[in-house]
């Protein structure tokens, strides 16, 4: 085989073999088959030495423009492949930016705000102002003055926490803003009550209150409580049964039907407690009212003049009414919940199907 047959034989599989070439690995390899210091081409050009002298330069050129050409492929592929990689990379890199984003998780509101929120509003188109008092009371205003001496059995039904014994205590119901509230209402308005006419009063009163209790389906060592207040010269228990029924129809159903009993709260005097029709079966009798019709839902009473007195208004020129309601359990009612401690027991899967409510 002359030396023009083998270069260009030697060429072409070079480059056949090259465009095969897959790696960085794969390249070097064929490098040194071909243009390494034993390779392919390399022993061509040593043979060239034993050709007759006219023949060299030729077959030398020829030779060299062989390693040129394949040198000049190899760069080629390398930078072919090169690209290949960048491509494969941008591409196990991409991003669609054209995709939505991923919403953030929103909260929402708990039930007992939605329920407490709802309450308020209620009053406050009755009229009512909204107030505040402290988690952390006195046992005076939590007890005394509302006529609970110490050593009262009634003070069984309140047992609590105490912040510093005897005296400071986590308030057991929100009833001590009754007195709370009239006194500041004297205090802030001491010309009117010199005047002979003693302001009148109408607020409800939200809040966090507290029982030294065992937790059960229906029984928490924290829930809220809405208190409400009015006092005014001439109040009657039509004004109680008016405000509080109009409040019930507004949280229920139009025509819910409401009916109160007797029941003993030593700072009201009569004290009672309204009943609500059932609202699984509206009254028919069912499992959750024990077949009765009827659901408790609140305390209430005419505050008792020892009340009146002890914040500074006079019982024989005034009156009032004052209730108390339990925002869980009038969302359990509301939305068919059973058991209260589910409200604070910070399971999402509770919490997130009142996101929507309100
Ligand atoms: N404070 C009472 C309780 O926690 C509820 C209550 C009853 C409040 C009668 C009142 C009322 O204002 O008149 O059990």
């Amino acid at each position: 085989m002359d030396v023009d047959t083998q270069l260009a034989t030697l060429r072409e599989g070079a480059l056949a073999a090259l465009a095969t070439a897959e790696s960085t690995d794969a390249l070097e390899q064929w490098r040194v088959e071909y243009l390494g210091k034993r390779g392919a081409l390399t022993q061509v050009l040593r043979g060239l030495g034993t050709l007759p002298a006219d023949q060299r330069p030729l077959a030398g050129q020829a030779a060299n423009a062989v390693k040129a050409a394949l040198e000049d492929a190899l760069a080629a592929r390398g930078e072919a492949l090169k690209a290949a990689e960048l491509v494969e990379a941008l591409q196990a890199e991409r991003v669609d930016v054209t995709l939505p984003g991923r919403p953030p998780a929103l909260g929402g509101l708990h039930p007992t705000t939605l329920v407490v929120e709802r309450i308020l509003d209620i009053f406050r188109d009755l009229g009512f102002r909204i107030a505040e008092g402290p988690e952390v009371e006195t046992d005076y205003y939590n007890f005394g003055a509302l006529n609970i001496p110490e050593d009262h059995p009634a003070r069984d039904m309140w047992d609590t926490f105490y912040v510093r014994p005897p005296d400071v205590l986590l308030r057991t119901h929100t009833s001590p803003n009754q007195v709370r509230v009239m006194e500041r209402v004297l205090r802030e308005l001491p010309r009117a009550e010199a005047n002979g006419t003693p302001p009148p009063v109408r607020v409800v009163v939200p809040g966090r209150v507290y029982r030294y209790e065992a937790q059960d389906a229906s029984h928490e060592w924290m829930f809220y409580q809405v208190e409400g207040l009015a006092v005014d010269a001439g109040l009657t228990m039509a004004d109680l049964k008016g405000v509080l029924v109009a409040f019930a129809r507004q949280m229920f159903w139009p025509d819910v039907e409401c009916r109160f009993r007797c029941q003993y709260f030593p700072f009201v005097e009569p004290g009672l407690e309204m009943d609500m029709q059932c609202h699984v079966c509206r009254g028919a009798g069912c499992r959750v009212c024990q077949g009765g019709g009827w659901i408790e839902l609140l305390g209430a009473g005419m505050v008792h003049p020892f009340v009146l007195r002890n914040a500074g208004y006079d019982p024989d020129r005034v009156n009032g009414f004052a209730f108390g309601m339990g925002p869980e359990r009038i969302a359990m009612l509301k939305y068919g919940i059973d058991d209260i401690r589910l409200f604070y027991g910070n399971d999402l899967r509770f919490l997130e199907q009142f996101h929507q409510a309100g």
